[in-house]
């Protein structure tokens, strides 16, 4: 969709004006690596071509004006005064605050908001939505961007805002993916490389299009037995927990949370298997990595769900396939796949039957271009 055109023509509409700046954030898909960022572990994501974007006018007054063309919703609130209430808006009010609250000062915008990351899909439409309401406030109040000061900043705004204890892999690779790239980070020092995709592979998101209601308290909870873990083997985070002091210890932990331990030992060094994979170009090898790690979280970690189970068996059965697993927070939305790139047309058209003969339900099946973090745009 040419969303330029189509946030200009509502700009006009909404506030009488050209607008000033164009601002975008993307969505991500995680390559490998779940829920090891909240352990201070390794994660390898890459942003994708789907985005959040915004079109800006700066403000006089200290207000904040947006209107959501996903939402058809207006709200405005005023830098001096932000309160908390429900809704969409309160990611961008969680912004506002996040930066206010560490000092920052920020002058007030309208705009107009559009996105095309699904939402509730488990590709981060809402750290999107974060990262490009960051993008905006530092471009209207001319400070300089720094992604991961930026990344902090939107993660104490979902942590402390929204109250979902998530990770940092969302913002940090919506802030500083690059075009073509994946994104390996590591959550403890937040220190991260980028690693080319080779050609002759294609990523896919394979949407089962179920959606789940209470994901944020499952993850809440994952998130207490990691650290209840972490504190059992009396070390900061379960990153610094070997395979060797987990068998070591497995008759005096309780067995879920050795299990969910299990699951981020074994996920981290995956990561840095698959980083050396990608650099080799050995995907094959790359592939049953992701094959592990779906098989861990299902069993291990426990947050798959019966519908991303039986996508990821049929994306695994075809012979095009390296590899397939869920992907993000889980208990529903999507997972990805490595797939040969000149055989895309058959892979889509036999998962889509299998799944379809699985559950009943057509799943939402497409490619996915790695593409690049928070920008400003040319009008
Ligand atoms: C969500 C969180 C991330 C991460 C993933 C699981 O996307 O926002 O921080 O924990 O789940 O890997």
């Amino acid at each position: 969709m040419d969303f330029k055109k189509k946030l200009v023509d509502e700009f006009h509409a909404c506030f009488h004006s050209d607008p000033e700046f164009l601002v975008r954030a993307p969505g991500r898909i995680n390559l490998i690596g779940e829920h090891t960022d909240y352990n201070d572990g390794f994660v390898l994501p890459l942003a994708i071509d789907r985005a959040v974007w915004l079109a800006l006018r700066i403000r006089q007054d200290r207000m904040v004006v947006v209107y959501s063309l996903d939402f058809a919703e207006k709200v405005e609130f005023s830098l001096d005064d932000i309160h908390r209430n429900r809704g969409w808006s309160e990611n961008i009010k969680g912004i506002a605050w996040a930066f206010q609250d560490a000092g920052y000062h920020l002058v007030g915008w309208e705009g107009i908001m559009v996105g095309d990351v699904p939402i509730g899909a488990g590709l981060s439409s809402s750290a999107a939505a974060g990262l490009v309401t960051a993008r905006a406030f530092i471009k209207t109040s001319g400070l300089e961007w720094n992604p991961v000061r930026m990344a902090k900043i939107c993660q104490a705004a979902e942590n402390q805002w929204l109250g979902l204890n998530s990770g940092i892999m969302d913002q940090m690779v919506s802030a500083g993916a690059r075009l073509g790239h994946a994104f390996f980070l590591d959550c403890r020092s937040l220190e991260f490389q980028h690693v080319p995709i080779p050609p002759g592979i294609a990523i896919l998101v394979l949407d089962t299009t179920t959606r789940r209601e209470l994901v944020n308290s499952a993850y809440n909870q994952r998130h207490a037995e990691c650290a209840a873990a972490a504190r059992s083997f009396g070390v900061p985070a379960l990153r610094d927990v070997t395979l060797d002091m987990l068998v070591g210890r497995s008759a005096l932990v309780d067995d879920v949370l050795f299990r969910r331990t299990r699951h981020v030992v074994t996920e981290n060094q995956r990561v840095l298997d698959a980083v050396a994979a990608l650099r080799l170009g050995d995907i094959p090898r790359l592939g049953e990595l992701l094959k592990a790690s779906h098989v861990s979280l299902r069993d291990d970690f426990e947050v798959s769900s019966d519908a991303l189970d039986k996508i990821v068996a049929c994306a695994n059965h075809q012979p095009e396939c390296y590899g397939a697993r869920m992907t993000g927070a889980g208990f529903g939305g999507c997972a990805v796949a490595l797939v040969r790139s000149d055989a895309l047309e058959a892979f889509i058209r036999s998962v889509k039957l299998c799944y379809l003969h699985a559950t009943g339900v057509d799943a939402d099946i497409y490619v996915c271009l790695p593409g690049e973090g928070a920008t400003v745009l040319t009008l």
